[in-house]
């Protein structure tokens, strides 16, 4: 009996605790003008709850709180925005203080002149020059006939009987191909780089905490791996004097560049083309092919576009330029998958000072998550939702629409937009024409946090006839 007794207090004990730990961090945080939400627990807040019950529990304090609320996730008091309207002008006015609020271990393994690290005048600077290595011209010229190459090969064989993981295809396929559009594509270079930077990609996703054996001592070990490799890799083309038609080769040319970097900005921003295209690209090529698998009718009508293109060609001609530009469908499958996989659920910003911000005042330090996920399945602006409809893309003007914030917007919109849509159309295009395919089946698809197949997708490749 009294153990019952005992037991009972124990547990009365532990609830008055936790009420009082959930009554303080909320008392703490009851500043006068903050939006409505809960803050959860000390130190931890909300994080558990956020990532276990993923959209479901933006949902449910959406419709608690509203469309702009308070919370404490991933270590951070943090401002949800899910209004289109206020997302709209977080994005566009990072000069009245509200920079990039991405967690410390990305921007400590990325570089202090990473793109996000930096702001104003210093952000301008490097954006110029990341614009210069991907505008139209560049991809035309440079990039895309090294895409061509570089896909034609990676898609060989496919379809030699045996089962393939297509996400670690399009994993390789993203990777390998942004380190020959780099000038990384040596194979004695690669072999090394490749190891170092999924550990570098496993570094930024993981807690700051800095002791042996932790993702971020190796990934942060990962980066010095890479500067060490990179500086080599600057050095002999310097000593070579051999022009490079390759991104590294233009960043080093200066006469060309109105946009000079010194070396140590030169290495961030290779490391920043390769982990921004990374995952994003992979993954959205491999959930084309998935919802493509799902949908025959728009398989069908994409592979008409893409055996149209070909059928005027010879069959060793690469894709061009102006083949690109005939390729609106499968433009349209890009924006679809993408709003439909949801690859990006929002961007984070910070406040660098007090501000008001949509009626309300946010302290400085603050993060603002500018959640987008919820707009992409949003009914009024895309009816029937959850279908997969590349058709509603087809009318250009869905596309430049304030809300689409598939590739960000404002002063940060993403600048390889235009790249990674012509990595994924060439690999649509060699994939679709080469190949059909079926999914063995079975496979586990996460959505959130991030889009994986935690064990693979796996599928059945045989030529196309
Ligand atoms: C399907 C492919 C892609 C998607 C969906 C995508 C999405 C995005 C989004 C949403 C942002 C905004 C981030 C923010 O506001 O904080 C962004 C920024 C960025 N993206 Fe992409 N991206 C893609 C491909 C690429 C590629 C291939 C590159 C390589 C050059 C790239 C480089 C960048 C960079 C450097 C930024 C930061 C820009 C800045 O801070 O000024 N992205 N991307």
């Amino acid at each position: 009996m009294a153990v019952y007794i005992f037991l009972a207090l124990g547990a009365v004990l532990v609830l008055c605790v936790c009420t009082a730990l959930l009554r303080w961090n909320e008392v703490r945080y009851m500043k006068r003008g903050l939006p409505p939400g809960t803050m959860g627990w000390p130190v931890f807040g909300e994080t558990t709850e956020f990532l276990k019950q993923g959209p479901n529990f933006m949902k449910n304090q959406s419709a608690r709180y509203g469309s702009f609320f308070k919370s404490h996730i991933l270590g951070c008091p943090t401002i949800v925005s899910m209004d289109p309207e206020v997302n709209r002008y977080i994005l566009m006015n990072e000069a009245k203080g509200l920079v990039p609020g991405y967690p410390q271990s990305m921007l400590d393994i990325l570089g202090k002149r990473n793109i996000a690290a930096v702001h104003g005048a210093s952000h301008k600077h490097m954006r110029g020059a990341l614009l210069a290595l991907v505008s139209p011209t560049m991809i035309r010229d440079q990039l895309l006939p090294k895409i061509d190459r570089f896909m034609r090969s990676h898609l060989a064989h496919w379809d030699d009987g045996s089962i393939i993981d297509l996400q670690d295809k399009t994993k390789q396929m993203a990777l390998l191909s942004s380190l020959m559009q780099i000038g990384i594509d040596c194979s004695s270079i690669s072999q090394q780089f490749i190891p170092e930077f999924f550990k570098l990609v496993l570094g930024t996703l993981s807690l700051p905490i800095d002791l042996p054996g932790t993702n971020y001592r190796r990934g942060f070990q990962a980066r010095k791996n890479i500067l060490g490799m990179l500086r080599k890799l600057i050095e002999e083309r310097r000593a070579s004097q051999e022009a490079h038609n390759d991104m590294l080769g233009s960043l080093m040319r200066s006469a060309d560049n109105k946009y000079q970097l010194n070396d140590e900005e030169i290495i961030d921003q290779i490391i920043t083309v390769m982990y921004s295209g990374y995952e994003t690209v992979s993954t959205t090529s491999m959930m084309a092919v998935k919802y493509l698998h799902d949908s025959p009718s728009v398989l069908h009508k994409l592979r008409e576009e893409h055996l149209g293109i070909r059928a005027k060609k010879r069959p060793e001609d690469p894709i061009d330029w102006e083949d690109l530009k005939a390729m609106p469908f499968t433009r349209a499958v890009i924006f679809e998958t993408s709003r439909l996989a949801t690859v990006v659920n929002g961007v984070l910003r910070k406040t660098t000072k007090d501000m008001e911000l949509n009626g309300f005042l946010i302290p400085k330090g603050w993060r603002i998550y500018v959640y987008t996920r919820e707009i992409n399945y949003n009914p009024r602006l895309y009816p029937d939702p959850l279908a997969f409809n590349p058709w509603r893309w087809l009318d250009k003007n869905v596309e430049c629409r304030n809300y689409n914030l598939i590739f960000g917007g404002g002063t940060r919109q993403c600048p390889g937009k235009e790249l990674g849509i012509a990595e994924i159309s060439t690999f649509l295009h060699y994939f679709v024409t080469r190949y059909r395919w079926e999914e063995i089946g079975g496979d586990k698809l996460m959505k959130f946090p991030r889009v994986e197949a935690p064990n693979g997708l796996h599928i059945r490749v045989s030529p196309s006839c």
